[in-house]
């Protein structure tokens, strides 16, 4: 998206984004769970959540359906609102992230120029990106169909619907691929922790 606005330029404040990570024993990054519909991301997320909080770890999630009923409230799902949709959200990652805070961001995301996106808005911005693909086979999400979404979209009820009558492009290079189907919801945990671990954010 082109900047619209002319004459504006970034503000520096005298208190850094290391001053923050000092005060709040911590440094923040972007976990960004993408799969279709039903694939796990958001129980994932949860779960992850639970576990850092018993570390300590200052956590915020970001979920599709919360987002859209009220920041995006004016996007629906053709691709460029969903376009909009994952950059809006990616920037407010990268806000929660210069505050320190560890951002687990769920949102099936089905662009991977979407994706990439935000990818680089963190990377320029000096921040870690983690792409987290959860990666169930279609027939596995579509009979889970927690919300009975895919049943409407079989019967015709909700156009563009991800993986159904909508594409979903998955991740070439994702840092974590999650098969949800047949990993355990401790072990999804797990793999994660040790990679926050080995990425330094849980010092
Ligand atoms: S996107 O593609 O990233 O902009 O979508 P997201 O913001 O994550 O919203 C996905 C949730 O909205 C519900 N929903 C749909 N999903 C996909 N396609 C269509 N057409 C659609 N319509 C409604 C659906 O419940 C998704 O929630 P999750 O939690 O992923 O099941």
């Amino acid at each position: 998206t082109e900047q619209k606005a002319t004459n504006v330029h970034w503000h520096e404040g005298e208190v850094t984004r290391e001053d923050r990570n000092k005060i709040l024993k911590q440094k923040g990054a972007t976990l960004w769970f993408t799969g279709l519909s039903g694939s796990g991301k958001s129980t994932v997320a949860v779960a992850l959540e639970q576990a850092l909080a018993a570390k300590a770890k200052l956590t915020y999630r970001l979920d599709g359906d919360n987002i859209r009923l009220g920041i995006n409230k004016n996007l629906g799902f053709s691709a460029e609102d969903r376009t909009e949709n994952i950059r809006r959200i990616g920037e407010i990652s990268k806000l929660f992230v210069d505050v320190g805070v560890i951002t687990l961001s769920s949102f099936v995301s089905p662009y991977r120029a979407d994706r990439d996106l935000v990818r680089e808005l963190h990377e320029a911005a000096g921040m870690q990106f983690i792409e987290v693909f959860v990666d169930v086979p279609l027939d596995v999400a579509e009979s889970r169909d927690p919300k009975g979404l895919y049943k409407k979209a079989r019967a015709g009820e909700i156009p563009n619907f991800t993986g159904i009558s909508d594409p979903y492009e998955e991740p070439l290079n994702a840092e974590v691929v999650l098969n949800s189907h047949e990993m355990s919801l401790e072990e999804e945990v797990n793999v994660l922790l040790a990679l926050l671990e080995e990425r330094g954010l849980l010092d």
